[in-house]
């Protein structure tokens, strides 16, 4: 049991105070300040300017019209519950392995708690560039991008796109790229940062697939270099 101390207060003592008693040890403050006090004050507003200036950070505003039927679908999907624990791992983590049930909305979900956070679209430095998003099969791609378009009343081709090999429809605001771990491999070879992302997702990751085996390890040093560089 956690004992918050208040079960058994101490008992209040009773008798009479003497008040020359109190005066002789106590100080009592002139009400104009020392020069002392005056610096320190000034210290501690300039400190407190400073925080106040780190967390300005733009607001971020995102619209998004999904259609009626997929806002009540979504409301019933496990991992809704789950969208701040989420979202907090992946702003205190530079890497999340996130794990549940099949169906239970990584695929479809997870890429729009990012767009509705400010990935992909925001003017912030660190959401800036795009949400991309891989798949070890090609069909799963298609059916993914179909799907958080839908989701999210964005036309497939502008806010999201797609790449497979031979195969690609990438808008020039494209803020969610679905595509396969073989395409995010190459561009790796050309951008060793990836910096036109903001975040990765490797799914299906636990199907260990030579690519995806090949990203994970080429991602540890992609953090790093970005770490680095910030
Ligand atoms: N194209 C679609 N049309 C209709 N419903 C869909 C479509 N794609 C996904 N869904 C539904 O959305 C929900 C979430 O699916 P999602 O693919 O995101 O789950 P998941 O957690 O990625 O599952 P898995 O572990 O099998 O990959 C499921 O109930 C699924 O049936
Ligand atoms: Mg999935």
């Amino acid at each position: 049991m956690v004992d918050v101390g208040l079960r058994n207060p101490e008992p209040i003592t009773e008798g009479t105070f003497d008040l020359s008693d109190i005066l002789a040890h106590s100080t009592i403050k002139p009400s104009v300040p020392t020069r002392d006090e005056i610096d320190l004050q000034e210290e501690e507003l300039i400190q407190g300017e400073a925080v106040v200036q780190e967390c300005s950070n733009p607001p971020i505003f995102v619209t998004v019209s999904s259609p009626y039927e997929v806002e009540k679908a979504r409301r019933d999907l496990p991992i809704i519950m789950m969208e701040q624990e989420i979202m907090e791992a992946i702003y205190e983590n530079p890497v999340v392995i996130l794990c549940g049930e099949t169906g239970c909305g990584k695929t479809t979900q997870v890429p729009q708690f990012l767009y509705e956070a400010g990935f992909g679209t925001s003017n912030r430095l660190d959401r800036k560039g795009i949400i991309g998003i891989t798949q070890p099969r090609r069909v799963a791609v298609l059916a993914a991008a179909r799907r958080v378009s839908y989701e999210l009343g964005l036309k497939l081709g502008k806010e999201v796109g797609f790449q497979v090999r031979h195969d690609k429809l990438v808008g020039s605001n494209c803020a969610i790229k679905f595509m396969t771990d073989g395409i995010l491999l190459r561009e790796i070879q050309t951008d060793s940062a990836l910096k036109h992302y903001s975040v990765i997702i490797l799914d299906e990751a636990h199907e260990r697939s030579l690519n995806t085996d090949i990203l994970i390890g080429m991602l540890t040093r992609v953090v790093n270099a970005r770490k680095v560089e910030t």
